[in-house]
């Protein structure tokens, strides 16, 4: 019996093969969020109820060629919850970022939501929804976004792979915990899991030929690990972060990959055949292998260091003349919000935001006000430095537009949309507001983000 999550397999001239459509051909395809059983914990174990767009975790990923219009339309089937999608990276209309209250209203269940811009930048970026994060992330709601350069400018590889860093909080039954509001995570590192996962298994593995060169696309969704990769038999190269091209790539021997956070590497497979070539990450109490190449004969020719992957067209940014707004991260465990820090509009103690589940603050104000953080002019450069007072590490996430950091010796540091910000680091970045509205910026820890951490910048 056909029903809606039935694939489309070979459809001509879909840039979205396998996302359910609806009956009536020219309806835009479809990612329904509803719960699901899938297989996560290996099989001595039931099989997990996640909640799921069109029944699979990770989401399918979407692909399309750069200059292509996506167009998807959000159905939410989820049990008594709002959702929207979240195009995470993406420049797009302001419109179509997927806050609810900010950018569009709710999607409330059994209703849905038309989704459509442009793609302007190639890149590997993510969707996730934008309400209940951390539940509705938790529970599996997230895809991958590949936005393809056009054929010519792609880089010459023998493979391109998404690999979906995640880890999931889950009980020796194989249930996901349903403790999304508990305090202990918002206040200390908030929510993380106890059982890692690459494309949703627990290792990722492929065969490959000695001498292959691969991109992988590395892509953070979990809502607060922060994975430290190192690897073996491989020599890799950082080509991307966060969607937008390096200026070269990087030979590297480790990456940092905080929640949200994406890195592209181009690797060649160096192993000798018969062994085995492994990206492992690095845990307190070990390493352990996420992915696993088996690497077959003959011998490969080893190659030159790659090139660089084309540039995306991003705006002139020059710090002279920039606005600097300061942004000061208090709260949490250990630290604690200074007395008097506001809440909806009220000069409140400790213990009262606690009750009310706030224990982060961004310039003495916990969670969004009425008025933005910053409020920037069409192409304004504004700088912010980033003082973290508290004792834990935040991945902080902008809206609709990248930033550069500024490094100490006030050079400017890669694009990007989300920077990790340790205990007791000051991080400076600098964008130019280039599109209009009101845009999230907000730690990528929803659990932080839901206890505090989150503000917005207006462009107008
Ligand atoms: Cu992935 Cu508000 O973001
Ligand atoms: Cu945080």
């Amino acid at each position: 019996m056909p029903n809606r999550r039935e694939v489309i397999a070979g459809a001509a001239g879909l840039p979205l093969l396998g996302l359910a459509r609806r009956a009536g051909a020219a309806a835009a395809p479809i990612l329904r969020a509803a719960p699901e059983r899938v297989r996560l914990a290996p099989e001595a174990y039931p099989e997990t109820e996640v909640w799921a767009y069109n029944g699979q975790v990770p989401g399918q990923t979407l692909r399309y060629e750069q200059g292509q219009v996506l167009e998807v339309r959000l159905e939410n089937a989820l049990p008594e919850q709002d959702s929207t999608i979240h195009w995470h990276g993406l420049r797009l209309p302001n419109e179509m970022d997927g806050v609810p209250g900010l950018t569009q209203a709710p999607v409330r269940p059994g209703e849905g939501f038309d989704y459509r811009f442009a793609l302007r930048d190639a890149g590997t970026f993510w969707y996730h929804p934008h309400a209940h994060s951390v539940e509705q992330i938790s529970r599996g709601l997230a895809g991958v976004l590949v936005v393809d350069e056009p054929e010519a400018a792609r880089p010459d590889v023998d493979g391109d792979e998404v690999l979906v860093l995640d880890d999931w909080r889950m009980a020796s039954d194989a249930v996901i915990r349903d403790d999304f509001g508990a305090w202990h995570d918002m206040s200390h590192a908030g929510r993380l899991g106890n059982y890692v996962t690459v494309n949703a298994r627990p290792e990722y593995r492929r065969k490959v030929a000695q001498g292959e060169r691969l991109r992988l696309r590395l892509v953070n969704t979990a809502t607060a690990r922060i994975f430290t990769l190192r690897f073996r038999g491989m020599r890799v190269w950082l080509a991307a972060l966060d969607g937008m091209p390096l200026e070269a790539p990087g030979e590297i021997e480790e990456v940092v990959i905080a929640p949200a956070q994406r890195a592209d590497i181009l690797v060649d497979l160096l192993a000798e055949p018969g062994e085995e070539a492994l990206i492992a990450s690095v845990e307190r109490d070990g390493t352990y292998a996420l992915a696993g190449f088996e690497v077959t004969g003959p011998g490969g020719v080893a190659r030159d260091a790659p090139a660089a992957l084309v540039p995306n067209d991003m705006p002139l940014l020059e710090l002279e003349g920039a606005r600097a707004v300061p942004l000061v991260m208090e709260g949490g465990a250990m630290r604690g919000l200074p007395e008097g820090a506001v809440w909806r509009g009220n000069k409140m103690e400790m213990r009262a935001l606690a009750e009310a589940g706030q224990f982060w603050a961004f310039n003495g104000m916990a969670g969004m006000g009425e008025a933005p953080l910053v409020d920037a002019f069409l192409g304004e450069t504004i700088r912010i430095p980033m003082t973290n007072r508290t004792a834990f590490s935040h991945a902080m996430h902008l809206h609709g537009m990248h930033f550069r950091e500024v490094m100490n010796d006030g050079s400017l540091g890669p694009w990007r949309d989300t920077l990790r910000v340790a205990p007791g680091e000051v991080r400076e970045i600098a964008f130019v507001a280039e599109t209009p509205g009101d845009w999230m910026f907000h730690c990528h820890m929803p659990s932080h983000q839901m206890s505090g951490m989150m503000n917005w910048i207006r462009v107008s």
